[in-house]
């Protein structure tokens, strides 16, 4: 197995001029939270946090993400905010695509992303990405985008069996996953820093990438949001990534809440 430590990525952000402060930690709660203490320190500039495995790794909506050693790769980026962002919620969405790119550069995989953020590889969840807020002065201060991604064949618990999946289930050369780490930094910084897309610019191009590469757009499905459920159509994605759907009764977008796909 390839190294996996601070020094491998260091190497591979010089090779790909990531300009990012980088911690390496052999094992971590989650990297969020470490990621969010930074913040909270002033060090969150710049900040990308990497670990080998989490014991603690959260997923949305409560859940917690399995993360266990030599198994993945899980880490936290953080951005920093200017309080002039027109579409900042597009950034869960902008993680999804650049993984997406960075599984197809790096492995010739074909992913999708089930709305909003869940990287599918022939229908298995390979990768989830939770993003979080720190607020400073009553505002949002940092983005962290959290990512977490299976890249070793393991065995997941019972309830994760027929819906997870990992890298090598799909690609069998080897994996260096300090590389895999640069490939996702470098095309996520490059949506955010470099193409700005958090001001609103071209938004309508990420939007027709995202509903190209959506597994959810054009399936029934269930909307799950904290105090109801509903079935619906989902019809497009709209500029600020969220999910266009079509109930009995209206069309609407989702912006929050998650969806499953009925069998
Ligand atoms: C989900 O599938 O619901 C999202 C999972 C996000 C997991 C990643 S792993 C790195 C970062 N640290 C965490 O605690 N969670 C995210």
């Amino acid at each position: 197995m390839r190294e996996f430590n601070e020094k491998s990525l260091i190497r591979y952000a010089k090779d790909y001029f990531l300009k990012r402060r980088i911690t390496f930690l052999n094992e971590v709660n989650s990297t969020n939270t470490y990621a969010k203490t930074l913040c909270s320190q002033g060090k969150g500039a710049g900040a990308l946090v990497v670990a080998d495995s989490q014991t603690a790794g959260r997923g949305r909506r409560g859940r917690s993400f399995v993360s266990n050693p030599d198994a993945g790769v899980y880490f936290s980026a953080v951005y920093t905010l200017s309080g002039e962002e027109k579409a900042a919620g597009l950034l869960t969405s902008l993680a999804g695509l650049a993984v997406r790119d960075a599984l197809y550069s790096l492995y010739n995989l074909q992913c999708t992303i089930k709305w909003p953020n869940d990287i599918l590889c022939e229908g298995k969840k390979l990768c989830g990405i939770l993003c979080e807020a720190v607020n400073e002065n009553g505002r949002a201060k940092y983005a962290v985008v959290g990512i977490g991604l299976n890249v070793q064949k393991q065995d997941f618990p019972d309830e994760l069996s027929l819906t997870a999946g990992s890298i090598a289930d799909f690609y069998d050369g080897e994996i260096d996953r300090s590389e895999l780490v640069a490939e996702i930094v470098f095309h996520l910084d490059r949506l955010v820093l470099k193409r700005r897309a958090l001001m609103g610019h071209d938004a309508h191009e990420y939007t027709a990438l995202l509903k190209k590469y959506s597994d959810t757009v054009g399936k029934q499905v269930k909307v799950i949001l904290p105090d109801s459920e509903e079935y619906a159509e989902a019809i497009d994605i709209a500029d600020n990534g969220g999910l266009v759907v079509k109930t009995m009764y209206e069309t609407k977008v989702l912006t929050a809440g998650e969806v499953v796909h009925p069998r």
